[in-house]
């Protein structure tokens, strides 16, 4: 049987994903990257691309219609997937206009659209911070009036915690949505759930999460964006109560969400009295380095399974997991005062990755043994802290 020469086109809006571009190389495929000028000269896996092409913005539209649509004069795409959080919505929307087979709109928008995803994932009983569009204000008063304070208002299609402010009366309100104006619309408003924040990631195939890794943030994200701080996460126990039920209420959320094939990253809090909520989810690979930590810990790497995963769709084929073991890992990292800092000191033997990124450090470990792994965590925790931490407000829009 001759293999059907599948085709795929990445966007990639950042650099990002050369994993993925490997393994659909390896599967066979021809291989299309599409991304931003200011990308062009980044180190793409070349061998593994057959045609690159950039544009000064990968977003704008009708401007990526047009690009794509001339591109498919002359070749064919079987599969559009997108790279970065930002390429989602518009590989969506691509799909859609070139009745290409993957996620659509209707979809996307639970990915990537924080009152679409809270609206569905309530609406299918699924248990969520209590939450306001920001449209009517006379629901927003019935909110606040029943909701007690602190709130946050967020961006409805950010990542990264950009954007969000924690809110402590009315008057903050309102004096923010005065500043926002007519942008008010694209954020919610929800009640703070001050917890502990789990991250589960998985890989999904026709409806079925086959593959979901449990792990916890050591502080919550917007504390350590906000407040400066390391950025730490390891996957937890397997048979611990925690993992067990993040991973079956993953699996509620998923199901809730219409996910049917691909990977995703979740967030949820646990509150003080054990109760979990689902804080949000997207429809790729979790940024911050943690798919090369949850490689780490089970031998899996999403970049390749969400390869594998739109190839075998693409050619009607079945998809299995690869073997996965069960081992632990922990990543750490934080914003370095040097431009490249010397992580030299740093050589325990379970050190098995070094982030190699200006004004960054990071690393991640591994062991059999989920305690040696939070111990090196906890250590390296202070002495990043002395070592290099720099703390910068975040002022640019974040790509990651
Ligand atoms: N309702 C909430 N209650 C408590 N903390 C929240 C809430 N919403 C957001 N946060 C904090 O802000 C961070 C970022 O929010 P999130 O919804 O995950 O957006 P992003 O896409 O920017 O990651 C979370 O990891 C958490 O620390
Ligand atoms: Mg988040």
């Amino acid at each position: 049987m001759s293999i059907h020469n599948t085709t795929i086109l990445a966007l990639g809006s950042y650099f990002k994903g050369a994993a993925f571009l490997q393994e659909c190389k390896a599967l066979g495929c021809t291989v299309y990257l599409l991304t931003k000028e200011k990308y062009k000269d980044s180190d793409w896996p070349r061998e593994s691309i057959d045609e690159m092409f950039w544009m000064p913005e990968t977003h704008a539209q009708p401007d990526l219609t047009y690009a794509v649509s001339y591109m498919m004069r002359t070749r064919k795409i079987d599969r559009i997937v997108p790279l970065d959080d930002y390429d989602v919505e518009v590989a969506a929307n691509l799909r859609e206009h070139l009745r290409i087979p993957g996620m659509g709109e209707t979809t996307v928008r639970h990915f990537r659209d924080k009152l679409a995803m809270r609206v569905q994932a309530r609406d299918e009983g699924v248990n969520v911070p209590d939450f306001s569009p920001v449209l009517n204000y006379d629901d927003l008063r019935e909110f606040m009036g029943r909701v007690p304070a602190p709130w946050v208002l967020k961006p409805r299609s950010e990542a990264a915690s950009f954007g969000i402010k924690k809110l402590n009366s009315p008057d903050e309100l309102w004096e923010k949505l005065n500043e926002l104006g007519d942008r008010q619309s694209y954020f919610v408003l929800e009640q703070f759930i001050p917890g502990d924040v789990f991250h589960v990631d998985s890989v999904i195939w026709e409806d079925k999460v086959l593959f979901s890794i449990a792990s916890g943030y050591a502080k919550p994200p917007l504390t350590v964006v906000s407040g400066g701080g390391v950025f730490r996460s390891r996957n937890l126990v397997y048979d611990s109560l925690d993992a067990v039920a993040l991973r079956a209420f993953n699996q509620q959320v998923m199901k809730a969400l219409r996910m049917k094939r691909g990977v995703t990253h979740a967030e949820y809090i646990k509150d003080a009295d054990g109760k979990l909520y689902f804080l949000e989810t997207a429809a790729r690979v979790g940024g911050a380095n943690l798919a090369e930590m949850i490689e780490a810990a089970s031998g899996l790497n999403l970049w390749r399974e969400w390869a594998r995963v739109e190839v075998a769709n693409a050619r009607k084929q079945e998809y299995e997991l690869p073997p996965i073991k069960q081992s632990y890992a922990g990543i750490t990292v934080c914003l370095a005062r040097q431009e490249w800092p010397d992580m030299s000191a740093y050589d325990d033997p379970e050190i098995v990755w070094k982030l190699v990124k200006e004004h960054h450090a990071g690393l991640i470990v591994q062991s059999d043994h989920s305690v040696r792994v939070r111990e090196l965590l906890d250590g390296y925790g202070e002495r990043f802290a002395q070592d290099f931490m720099a703390f910068m407000p975040q002022l640019d829009k974040p790509t990651d």
